[in-house]
């Protein structure tokens, strides 16, 4: 090895991205994701042909990191995989090729839990958040609002009983004929449309804890309903139901993260993870922000969805503190917070 700096090589695979980076020193050098196509006209990722895709990325998506990055593979301190939680057959393929990858070059394996890495995709900015800071984490598969005491000490204070929130966005959309993922198509009609023009009930949950499932039931309802007298209905009001929709469900993630927030004292506060792209979440935390003098965080957006800088920039603190893993390592599809 030439080079003084840690060079870590990073893998995400969880899910319908294929991604690959290099950080250095908390610093990205090159992050290049593959999204798949093949999933959008089954209005859900496929996980069998999600596995597939990733096998035929993978190499592809790794070589072009590394050619971006500058450095050779020589120069790698360590090699970072997404180990949990996300699709098994689509972890397995980026657990198996950093596995190899690490031996082949004889250095460490550090295994990284996805929705850690996305909170610490604000680490990958200039602006940095200071300690303690809130994370809302807002995904396809996961809704959390995380406190941060440290880079890897996180406690997850609330979470959704049902639905993500990106899940609610991605079904209201495959209600509406739209294709997979459906929450950015969402976020391009809303900004023509009335967000109050129609009222869907959300369910009053304790403390820091979501659900979005009764949300989706009743746009389901409505839409029967409407359809009955004009089969036509969705298409010709799109725009109102999809800002009637989003407000609905920035309205319910808003008020939790500024409870949570008010009640721990804290006022270092972002949003993360794929749905925290949309147009509508960024605009009301940069107000809420504003509202309740909090320093508010909002990623690139290269880095709400997943991408493998994130898992790079969680691979880098955890190589700081030495906690490696080995081969028998095995990816989990549901861990528990690591
Ligand atoms: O974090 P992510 O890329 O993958 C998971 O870990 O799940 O999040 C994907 C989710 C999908 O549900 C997608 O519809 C949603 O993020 N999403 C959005 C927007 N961009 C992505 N939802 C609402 N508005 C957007 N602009
Ligand atoms: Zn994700």
């Amino acid at each position: 090895m030439t080079s003084k700096h840690i060079n870590i090589l990073a893998i995400e695979s969880s899910c319908d991205e294929t991604s690959a980076s290099v950080i250095q020193d908390a610093r990205v050098l090159s992050n290049h994701i593959a999204t798949q196509k093949v999933h959008a006209r089954y209005g859900g990722v496929v996980p069998e042909m999600a596995s597939r895709a990733h096998i035929e990325n993978i190499i592809p998506v790794v070589d072009a990191a590394l050619v971006d990055s500058g450095i050779s593979k020589e120069d790698i301190t360590a090699v970072a995989f997404t180990q949990a939680p996300g699709l098994i057959g689509s972890l397995l393929v980026g657990a198996c090729f950093a596995k190899s990858f690490a031996q082949a070059l004889n250095v460490p394996l550090i295994a990284v839990h996805h929705m850690q890495a996305h909170v610490l995709a604000h680490f990958l900015e200039e602006r940095k958040p200071e300690f303690p800071f809130m994370c809302l984490t807002v995904s396809g598969g996961h809704t959390q609002i995380v406190l941060c005491r440290s880079h890897l000490d996180m406690e997850v204070l609330g979470e959704t009983m049902d639905d993500a929130a990106g899940e609610a966005f991605d079904k209201v959309a495959k209600m509406l004929g739209l294709p997979y993922p459906g929450g950015p198509l969402i976020d391009k009609y809303a900004k023509e449309g009335d967000p109050n023009k129609f009222k869907f009930p959300s369910k009053e949950m304790k403390d820091y804890t979501f659900s979005f499932s009764g949300i989706k039931t009743s746009v389901l309802y409505f839409l029967q309903a409407q359809r009955k007298t004009d089969p036509e209905f969705a298409e010709k009001n799109i725009q109102d139901i999809c800002a009637s929709v989003q407000h609905t469900i920035i309205k319910v993630l808003m008020a939790k993260l500024e409870k949570a927030a008010k009640d721990y004292g804290v006022t270092h506060i972002g949003i993360a993870g794929g749905v925290s792209a949309n147009s509508g979440l960024r605009t009301a935390i940069t107000e809420a922000g504003k509202k309740n003098g909090w320093e508010v965080y909002i990623p690139k957006f290269e880095y709400c969805t997943d991408n493998a800088a994130m898992i790079g920039i969680t691979g880098y603190y955890k190589y700081l503190r030495g906690t490696f893993t080995d081969l028998a390592a095995t990816p989990s599809a549901r861990a528990t917070w690591i």
